[in-house]
């Protein structure tokens, strides 16, 4: 890959700029997805999302990976406050709980998929609902709270324009 050698500070915009992208097509997913069910059209719902829940799958896990590089451990590292200690730790298994629920959204697709007429019970709708409420406010706490921390905070943004900065290097 042709790779652009970033400026000084040009690494920690790129980041959170890709960053905000990517939370703006979680946030259309959940927006398209509320949509079905919001309307009920469940047959719609799970041919949307049997198509596209792969690629889902994909995005959040480069997406949360990135965050847990850079923008969890800078957070920690500049930190002189528990209660940010916390918000990290918070967003941190939120991560866990949401990968491990859309697996599961997956798995219950592919199972219904294989199953000619067979529509998925109320429960996994249920669940759908219950996964894209919480998708969006794991979304809309890190925007609200933790992006503008690191911004406002010197010795958490130093450590994440180290952090972006090793990486842009290399090994
Ligand atoms: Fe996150
Ligand atoms: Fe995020």
């Amino acid at each position: 890959m042709n790779r652009h050698r970033p400026e000084a500070g040009d690494n920690i915009n790129n980041v959170i700029l890709k960053n905000s992208n990517e939370h703006k097509i979680i946030l259309d997913y959940v927006a398209k997805y509320d949509q079905l069910l919001q309307a009920q059209d469940f047959g719609l719902l799970q041919r949307q999302m049997t198509a596209t829940v792969e690629a889902m799958l994909r995005d959040l896990a480069d997406h949360f990976a990135a965050e847990e590089k850079y923008f969890f451990p800078a957070a920690l590292a500049g930190c002189a406050n528990p209660a940010d200690i916390v918000l990290v730790l918070q967003l941190q298994k939120e991560h866990g709980v949401l990968e491990t629920e859309l697996a599961w959204i997956s798995e219950k697709l592919g199972r219904a998929g294989s199953q000619r007429n067979t529509e998925p019970a109320r429960d996994f709708y249920r669940q759908v609902a219950g996964f894209l409420n919480r998708l969006k406010d794991h979304a809309r706490l890190e925007i609200v709270s933790l992006f503008p921390l690191i911004d406002a905070t010197p010795a958490m943004r130093k450590k994440f324009e180290e952090l972006t900065a090793a990486n842009a290097r290399g090994p």
